[in-house]
């Protein structure tokens, strides 16, 4: 069996800097182009630290291979004048926004969102998109349920506004929605398969860790019918957040799953496991071309089922990164790839 992919799109990546990007960056090129996340640090806030930031992704990418970076600002209380800078930067994609202190490197997050009302309301005359890190600071299974009346105030206040709620782990999130057209979704690999229980109802495991943490079975579940019956306003963003192994295998383990180099062998098994495979094409590419407008580089992904074995360990540059599903064989791998 296999599938032919036309530009596959990964909606929400990290894909870090200087050695990080290096390694990263290559193994993430099998999509046609990816939202990259700018919670570098120094976060980034500008259009010309955001260019110079794709030119260096450009320079990581093998030659000969289409990959765009759609380039993100990390929200802070921008002017009409900044936004338009940064509209008109090329690749720019939208803003993302971080309650303070909610992940990795997002300390200069917005802590009062009555702050961010002027830069929202530019942000929805000019159609700029917001995508949103929805979690709250409550107990940890309960941040994204509780940050749903936050996503249901925006949704309301700016009609015209494209939000995006990256990576849903909730049924919740899901119904939420349904009920809003100015709403959209990404999410994950990892929230497609895994639950709390894989990664803390035995032994720890730390690179499943990542944030929002994976919750339950029946929310697992609707996420994966979702997905698989292509619901239109769903997208594929792997959130593939590459963290050096020492911070990972550590005793305060960062948060992230790196998944980039795996993730379309993985979701090719799913779907076609449940018999799914036509879907597949509108789950990572066609839902967010039809949501955004985008009309990406094109490439020629096959994917058949043939083995694909996943090393212990990335390593380049001086950089150790242990993926998701190290060491094991993955049933679906990719065959080829046509950059035209
Ligand atoms: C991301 C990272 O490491 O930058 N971590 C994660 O667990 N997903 C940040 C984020 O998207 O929350
Ligand atoms: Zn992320």
């Amino acid at each position: 069996m296999e599938i032919c992919l036309t530009s596959p799109l990964d909606m929400h990546l990290h894909l870090r800097d200087t050695t990080m990007l290096r390694l990263a960056a290559p193994l993430s090129s099998d999509f046609a182009g990816a939202v990259v996340m700018p919670n570098l640090v120094p976060p980034l806030t500008n259009a010309a630290d955001m260019l110079a930031y794709a030119q260096r992704i450009r320079e990581a990418t093998p030659a000969g291979v289409n990959f765009d970076p759609l380039m993100t600002l990390f929200f802070t209380a921008m002017n009409e004048q900044e936004l338009a800078a940064a509209q008109e930067a090329p690749g720019f994609f939208g803003l993302k926004l971080y309650p303070a202190g909610i992940t990795t490197n997002s300390e200069g997050g917005v802590s009062n969102l009555a702050d961010a009302h002027r830069t929202l309301s530019i942000m929805e005359e000019r159609a700029i998109p917001l995508l949103v890190h929805g979690e709250s600071h409550g107990f940890v299974m309960d941040r994204e349920e509780e940050f749903l009346g936050i996503y249901r105030q925006l949704a309301t206040k700016y009609p015209k506004l494209r939000i995006s709620m990256e990576h849903i782990t909730t049924a919740a999130a899901l119904q939420l929605l349904d009920e809003f057209e100015n709403l959209c979704a990404t999410v994950t690999l990892q929230h497609l398969i895994i639950t709390l229980d894989d990664i803390a109802g035995g032994m720890l495991q730390p690179h499943l860790f990542c944030k929002p943490i994976a919750k339950r079975p029946a929310d697992r579940d609707a996420l994966l019918q979702a997905a698989l019956n292509a619901h239109p306003r769903l997208m594929f963003g792997s959130d593939s957040a590459p963290h050096p192994r020492c911070k990972k295998e550590s005793c305060g383990c960062a948060a992230g799953c790196f998944t980039s180099p795996l993730s379309l062998p993985k979701l090719a098994e799913l779907f076609a496991t449940h018999g799914k495979l036509d879907n597949l094409q509108a789950f990572v590419c066609d839902n967010a071309c039809n949501i955004h407008g985008l009309t990406p580089s094109s490439k020629r992904v096959i994917l058949h089922d043939q083995p694909m074995q996943v090393p212990s360990s990335y390593r380049s540059y001086g950089e150790t990164v242990v993926p998701m599903f190290a060491g094991e064989q993955l049933p679906w791998s990719v065959k080829s790839i046509r950059e035209s």
